[in-house]
């Protein structure tokens, strides 16, 4: 399906398949968090211990997974390369088993120029030193500077408790990436996200004034993600996160 921007489109469907039917140079910025499967695939083999409803089978399982072979993983690359316009940013989200095996791949499509580490705060889950942090790989096509040249490569912002679906990021952390990236005047900024989820980074690109395509293979990601966009156009609130992530020291770095 050919998605033609309005405000804010999102369908279900695979990435790949996805990002082939947009047209070449037609948006503004990626910003995304991939489902790797390289780190589950790990945990399995090694002696690690699934987290929640992992292990079940179908219907049980968080959600699907984008395999994330080389081969895979080089075809989403370029066909982000070819969708975003020239002199344009992405930022790819990243555990830190993935940054390891599939961070260096991006060099072959973009201009690799930081890797933001988002500190969560509060710590998660870990099975030798507990995990606080995630990365994003910062890059861009051709040339383009950041809006502002006072922020640091580390991103504090709290991560959700009681989130409504698995692996969901605070809108704040899209808004960040968003915020770096577009010129508050510009209201012709398309962002895109083909690995939706619930919908954090389309509410992000609506409250940074900008336009939204993306997908997901999930029917529940998908609605989720609609009804968030749904009742933030019409009633100016996010369904989808009671309480803001950011600090205020850190929001003043930003907006
Ligand atoms: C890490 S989650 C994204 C979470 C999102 N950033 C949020 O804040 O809610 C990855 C998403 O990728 C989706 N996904 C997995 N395989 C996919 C595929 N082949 N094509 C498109 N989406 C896929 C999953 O359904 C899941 O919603």
């Amino acid at each position: 399906m050919l998605v033609k921007p309005t405000v804010a489109t999102i369908v279900q469907q695979d990435v790949l398949m996805f990002l082939k039917e947009q047209p070449s140079e037609s948006v503004d910025l990626i910003v995304t968090d991939p489902a790797y499967s390289g780190m589950n695939q790990h945990l399995l083999l090694g002696h690690g211990r699934i987290v929640g409803k992992y292990q079940e089978k179908g219907e049980g399982r968080w959600f699907e997974e984008f395999h994330d072979t080389p081969e895979n993983y080089s075809q989403f690359l370029s066909e982000c390369r070819r969708v975003l316009k020239q002199d344009r940013h992405l930022f790819l989200m990243f555990d830190s088993f993935s940054l390891l095996s599939l961070g260096a791949m991006v060099r072959d499509f973009f201009n690799v120029k930081n890797v933001v580490t988002w500190d969560k705060v509060n710590i998660g889950m870990g099975h030798y030193f507990r995990r606080q942090t995630e990365f994003i790989l910062f890059a861009s096509k051709g040339k383009r500077p950041v809006t502002r040249r006072d922020i640091p490569d580390i991103w504090k912002i709290k991560r959700l408790h009681r989130a409504q679906y698995p692996t969901q990021k605070p809108v704040e952390l899209f808004e960040a990436m968003i915020a770096s990236s577009k010129e508050k005047e510009n209201d012709d900024f398309v962002v895109c996200d083909p690995f939706v989820g619930s919908g954090s980074s389309a509410v992000a690109a609506l409250r940074q004034g900008a336009s939204f395509i993306g997908c997901d293979i999930s029917d529940k990601a998908v609605s989720l993600s609609r009804s968030r966009v749904e009742g933030y156009l019409q009633r100016g609130i996010d369904i989808g996160q009671e309480k803001p992530a950011f600090d205020e020291a850190m929001q003043k770095k930003f907006w």
